[in-house]
């Protein structure tokens, strides 16, 4: 049966890391996958999680299956999270909501939805976009179309470029919207252009799906939801797609949510019962661990005030480290890397070419992705000096 089956190549982001880990260079720098670190290169465990984790570990007396839809707690915690506890789309109960395995569960399921809709929708993803968006959206078997997002010349976003390709959008094709921190670009919608999408969704009836990945790591948890809560706002259906791999640091525990924001209640119900049909075809039940950990967290009052001073020093770190790159890297080369501090998130183009990419990694041990994207959270006090002169090197 597998005689025909071909080897594939190694996934390109975790082939690179894995080639920095055996890399006996001292110096080396590894800015390709997309995980946070701190100062010393770890990805820490939050202390309101560890303090969570304590009490579910007393607490638990059983493993029995989680329901298909996931966790209460966290699904109620999510929902306020992402919409606001007063969101009159909440009040109304007009909203779906359903634990997955991750942000990529959560995208998943939401094509499987797409998909059960409208078979013919399309979904247009940004050019560029977070890889992985082609496969999770694609593989059920909807039509994959682009439109344009980032300016490599302005290193910022082409608005107009962009608004000019989703007018052509038709009702019932969806946008794949980054709700912050754009993966990889880390170029984000500024609040009126956010506005401007908006309006454009409502008067040309496309249905936006925000892929929500980063919420917190931009500007705040709250001023990284205005995307999503004027969508939601001003369009009567939303699909967004939550992930708790970044904020929460619960990366493998595969934890996410994904929420539909439907025209009234009975639309809700009925895309709930869908979601819930599609999870068990697919994976059945949830995992628990990391849903009851941040289940907790967002619904205990202790343990959510100290989990958003620990996001929010996360948060002030990637961006004090966004002006430290800035200075050092412009010091270094003498050119104007000041992009960089207008973005937000872990990501930016560095927007040099695959064969200065190349020349980092073989020359100087610095490791980042073909297309020149940096996750700023891998640069640190002691490493910033040998990546900007690396990388003045190469230039
Ligand atoms: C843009 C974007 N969306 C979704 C995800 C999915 O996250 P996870 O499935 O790990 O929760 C990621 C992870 O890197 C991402 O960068």
């Amino acid at each position: 049966m597998f005689e025909s089956i071909e080897r594939l190549p190694d996934d390109p982001i975790l082939g690179l890391s894995a080639a920095c880990k055996l890399d006996p260079n001292p110096d080396k720098v590894d800015v390709t996958i997309g995980v946070y670190m701190d100062e010393s290169g770890l990805t820490p465990v939050f202390e309101a999680v560890q303090r969570a984790q304590q009490m579910i570990t007393e607490e638990e007396v059983s493993k029995v299956y989680m329901p298909p839809v996931g966790d209460a707690d966290f699904n109620r915690g999510m929902q306020d999270l992402l919409l606001g506890a007063a969101n009159p789309a909440l009040v109304d109960s007009r909203v779906a909501c359903i634990q997955t395995p991750g942000g990529c569960g959560a995208l998943r399921l939401g094509a499987e939805l797409i998909k059960a809709a409208n078979p013919a929708a399309r979904v247009w993803l940004s050019d560029p976009t977070w890889t992985n968006h082609i496969p999770l959206l694609g593989s059920v078997g909807l039509e994959i179309k682009s439109y344009r997002y980032y300016g490599a010349a302005s290193h910022a976003v082409d608005f107009d470029g962009m608004m000019a390709d989703l007018a052509q959008v038709q009702a019932g094709d969806v946008v794949l919207l980054h709700g912050c921190c754009h993966n990889p670009c880390g170029a984000d919608l500024s609040q009126q252009q956010w506005l401007a999408v908006a309006e454009l969704a409502q008067r040309n009836g496309f249905t936006p799906f925000v892929d929500f990945a980063y919420q917190g790591l931009g500007d705040g948890l709250e001023e990284d939801a205005f995307g999503v809560r004027q969508l939601v706002h001003s369009v009567p259906e939303v699909i967004v797609a939550a992930s708790c791999s970044k904020n929460l640091g619960l990366y493998r525990e595969r934890t996410g949510a994904v929420v539909f924001i439907a025209a009234d209640g009975e639309r809700a119900e009925a895309i709930q019962s869908q979601a819930t049909v599609a999870a068990r075809r697919i994976y059945s039940m949830p995992p628990a661990h990391g849903a009851l950990l941040a289940g907790r967290v967002l619904t205990d009052a202790a343990l959510g005030q100290l989990w958003r001073e620990e996001l929010l020093q996360m948060c002030n770190r990637i961006n004090d480290l966004r002006t430290l790159l800035v200075d050092r890297l412009s010091a270094a080369s003498g050119r104007d890397f000041g992009f960089i501090q207008q973005q937000r998130g872990m990501f930016s183009f560095l927007g040099i070419s695959p064969g200065q990419v190349e020349e980092l990694r073989q020359k100087h041990s610095v490791y980042m992705l073909g297309s020149s994207r940096i996750n700023v959270a891998g640069i640190n006090q002691h490493n910033v000096d040998y990546f900007a002169e690396a990388l003045a090197r190469v230039l």
